[in-house]
């Protein structure tokens, strides 16, 4: 397949296009083919095998149309079909979990309470008890099912202030809400109603969701098999849906326009608190010939007052800056000295995906580069290396 195919993205609806949003607008070069099946929707009180048929069909057209990769824009479809679509389809199949560890990680250790709002189905399945069962013992987490916000999305409610906030008070009056550290939205409906739980919530709960982990998942996955569209490439976003009313024309339009921006996630360096520590005190080491020839600067960050970089917070995020203005993807290494296991930092630009690898530590070298590498030099897995 090549890199310039599309990617095809699905959900029981259309909820799936806030995945389909944030794709387009981190990886501008790709071409997106959405599928919404709102006629089936919602998938999340359907029984596992329904929703597992539902998905085989949407997957099987979107191979007709030669797609080089399906994003399941769906934690319920995901729990359901992720494992049977994989074995069937011979193209990656990214799929979506209730962001519950990165809620969970927010401690640093300490015990958090965290609300999982998802779909029955998804809660229900064996993927999601395996998740729980991960952080029970040190967390405290409350499975929430939510199916009437699915329904809101979809009859086109979204802006009915008292019918939102009256079904959120339904699920979650219940709760002292004021000892909740967070909310995991591990629904893609629920994302758009993300100040609609500010609004509920007080402003100590974190509100997260899922899509940010599975597009940058996505963009690793495309890179690393060499299949990331080309940065001349102007990509797209092609709506479709299995219910072919204008209504649900005009909905899935304005709700791929107006999804409110998060520019701030943009600027923050993901990972583990460990790793981002590891990062701000500085890393250091150097660029050997062997990089040089696999890897190299964009020419005007070679010299001058940003480059070469160190490893400091301050120089780094002077080369984003500079690489967001000229909408390159980068992939920045912090060059050895002494092997340890890689460490990869992945800071979304708004083009696209930037990710730190740091490889060694050399702390009597005062000077690191960060190696930048264009997205039209893809790594071949086979090169093998880093
Ligand atoms: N948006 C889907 C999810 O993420 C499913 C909603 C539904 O159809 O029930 O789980």
């Amino acid at each position: 397949m090549a890199s310039t195919a599309p990617i095809g993205v699905f959900d029981s609806g259309l909820g799936g296009i806030s995945v389909a949003r944030e794709i387009r607008r981190d990886m501008p070069n790709e071409h997106v083919l959405y599928f919404g099946d709102s006629a089936n929707a919602p998938y999340g009180t359907k029984s596992p095998e329904q929703v597992r048929e539902l998905s085989d069909a949407i997957v099987k057209r979107f191979v007709e149309q030669g797609v080089k990769a399906v994003v399941i824009a769906c934690n319920t479809a995901t729990s359901a079909a992720a494992n049977e679509l994989r074995d069937r389809y011979d193209i990656p199949i990214i799929g979506m979990e209730p962001a519950l560890k990165v809620a969970c990680d927010r401690g640093h250790g300490n015990r958090q309470r965290v609300i999982v709002a998802a779909t029955p189905l998804t809660l229900r399945e064996r993927k999601f008890a395996v998740l729980m069962d991960r952080f029970k013992a040190d967390h405290t987490i409350f499975p929430e099912p939510c199916p009437g916000l699915v329904e809101i999305v979809e009859h086109g409610q979204l802006d009915d202030h008292d019918v939102v906030m009256r079904t959120l008070h339904q699920y979650f009056d219940q709760y002292d809400l004021s000892t909740i550290d967070a909310v995991v939205l591990g629904c893609t409906h629920f994302v758009f109603y993300r100040d609609y739980f500010r609004e509920l919530l007080p402003d100590t709960a974190e509100i997260i969701d899922g899509n940010e982990g599975t597009v940058r998942h996505l963009g690793v996955v495309l890179e690393s098999l060499g299949k990331l569209a080309p940065e001349d490439t102007e990509g797209d976003i092609k709506l479709a849906n299995s219910d072919t009313s204008v209504r649900i024309a005009q909905l899935a339009q304005s709700l791929l326009l107006t999804l409110r921006e998060c520019p701030d996630k943009a600027r923050k360096v993901r990972g583990n608190p460990k790793k981002g520590r590891r990062e701000r005190t500085g890393a250091y080491g150097q660029q050997n010939s062997d990089d040089r020839r696999r890897w190299r600067f964009p020419r005007d960050l070679r010299r001058g007052r940003d480059g070469p970089h160190d490893g400091r917070p301050r120089a780094r995020r002077s080369l984003l800056r500079r690489l967001r203005r000229q909408r390159q993807y980068g992939f920045l290494y912090l060059r050895p000295a002494r092997p340890q296991p890689h460490v990869l930092h992945t800071v979304r630009i708004p083009q696209g995906i930037c990710q730190f690898r740091q490889l060694h530590q050399k702390p009597q070298l005062r000077q690191s580069r960060l190696c930048v590498r264009h997205a039209e030099q893809p790594r071949r897995r086979e090169s093998g290396g880093l």
